[in-house]
């Protein structure tokens, strides 16, 4: 967005609305539950709950008051403080991000269509076969289909210009959906042997601890709560300076966490009901929800419930889509001085291009492994573990080396007491540089197949 064009949130709610509206999507239903799944139930929540009160409250709060200081997206904003060639490449590394993440997230909304419409036209029985969702995965024309339908769905949003409109929708949607998902947790937690789920996943083991545990609650917490790739600089950057920066981080944190717990407690006891609970069940990986929901969907008797699920988080991942494809096209307009169409039809390009290789990835090309992982993975491997951490690094750097964190300090200052300013302070001095190593010396020495995490 061109800065005479750059607009302000009304105040307070619509920040928080916002902001909460980009955190809450995919990444809270789909991927924050398999995760958990995999990666040690009660050990995985409770780091990252203490991950996002700490490093990503310290994220956030960085983020916006970088945007609202300098009234810049990403890249302007690292540029406006000047900094080497290295400082510079920080912010079109932020840039970028959404670029590859919008692609791989646009295929799993289609799997969301096809559900969707999977319940529209077939009936509760029929989804809860777990053929259903591997037959699907290994047909090129189905994935494809489903997966341009929902990129089709996001760029009609970023050609119309009509975001006033999503948001406006997913006010009362997402709402909605956090009590559909309350209903289907109730269900799902007193089916017979769930307890068993809830205690797997709310009670930490530190059996089950790996550094994989903390490599993916970090690299979920950046992704959930939309940190380190220039988001929040954007959406701080139309932030008026007497809104309360503080507050609303807090807010949307609550929110978009207690949205992801929800999200676990109607997957993981679900997993241990209907299908054992073992090893080989909870390990499923990204697959997990669309093989366990369908299960509960059915015991609770009928499609309806499909339909009412599905098109709720359809709305949600939309609203996270359309940010993203969003931050993407503003890059371009911004740094390219290209026109919004031309930025559209480039990211939508880019959309196509790389979201079919993700497709791709299921079936004609499943021989094609990078790193062990199938190409979807992969992609969201290379910029939740490898990309955000570096990203996250250059954020810190350029406060702790060149505006120092008094400025940020001061900015939070104008709009709040800053009560947290001390933990601020110390996460960003001392944890975050130390944490944000560990992971991206970890995730490089695993990827390359030398430690097994
Ligand atoms: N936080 C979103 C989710 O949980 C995904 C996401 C990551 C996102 N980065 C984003 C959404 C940037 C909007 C903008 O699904």
């Amino acid at each position: 967005m061109k800065d005479r064009k750059r607009g302000t949130f009304s105040g307070k709610l619509g920040y928080v609305l916002a902001t909460a509206g980009s955190a809450v999507g995919l990444g809270n239903i789909w991927r924050f539950p398999y995760l958990a799944a995999k990666y040690g139930g009660g050990v995985f929540l409770l780091i990252y709950i203490l991950l996002a009160v700490t490093f990503g409250y310290a994220m956030i709060i960085s983020e916006t008051a970088l945007g609202r200081m300098t009234g810049k997206s990403p890249i302007g904003a690292f540029r406006s403080f000047g900094g080497g060639k290295l400082i510079q490449a920080g912010g079109w590394l932020n840039a970028l991000i959404p670029m590859i993440i919008v692609p791989y997230y646009s295929v799993i909304g289609g799997w969301v269509c096809r559900y969707l419409w999977g319940y529209l036209t077939g009936g509760a029985a029929l989804m809860a076969d777990e053929q259903m969702f591997t037959s699907f995965l290994a047909s090129p024309v189905a994935t494809e289909v489903s997966f341009l339908v929902f990129a089709a769905l996001t760029m009609m949003v970023i050609f119309g210009g009509v975001e006033n409109g999503i948001e406006r929708v997913s006010r009362f949607m997402m709402p909605l959906l956090a009590v559909l998902t309350l209903v289907v947790v109730i269900f799902s937690v007193t089916r017979p042997g769930a307890m068993e789920g809830v205690r797997y996943f709310l009670i930490p083991d530190f059996h089950h601890f790996s550094l994989m545990t903390l490599v993916s609650a970090l690299g979920q917490m950046f992704y959930s709560l939309s940190i380190a790739m220039g988001i929040l600089i954007t959406f701080g950057s139309y932030m008026k300076k007497d809104v309360d920066i503080e507050g609303t981080t807090i807010q949307v944190e609550i929110f978009d966490t207690l949205i992801a717990i929800l999200a676990g407690l109607m997957v993981i006891p679900a997993v241990f009901s209907f299908s054992g609970g073992d090893a080989e069940a909870l390990g499923k990986g990204p697959s997990l929800m669309f093989v366990t929901i369908p299960k509960v969907f059915e015991a609770m008797g009928g499609a309806w419930i499909g339909i009412l699920f599905f098109a709720l988080v359809l709305v949600a991942a939309l609203t996270s889509s359309v940010s993203l494809a969003e931050s993407a096209c503003s890059t371009f307009e911004d740094e390219l001085g290209w026109s919004r169409k031309k930025s559209a039809a480039v990211v939508s390009i880019i959309l196509v291009g790389l979201g079919t290789f993700s497709c791709l990835g299921f079936n004609i090309l499943s021989g094609l492994t990078p790193l062990g992982m199938d190409i979807l993975t992969f992609f969201d491997f290379l910029t939740n573990s490898l990309m955000m951490p570096l990203a996250a690094i250059a954020i810190c750097f350029l406060i702790l080396r060149i505006t120092g964190i008094e400025a940020i300090s001061k900015e939070m200052h104008i709009s709040s007491r800053f009560r947290r300013e001390k933990v601020y302070i110390f996460v960003m001095r001392y944890l975050v540089i130390i944490l944000l190593l560990v992971i991206l010396v970890s995730s490089v020495l695993e990827a390359a197949g030398i430690i097994h995490i």
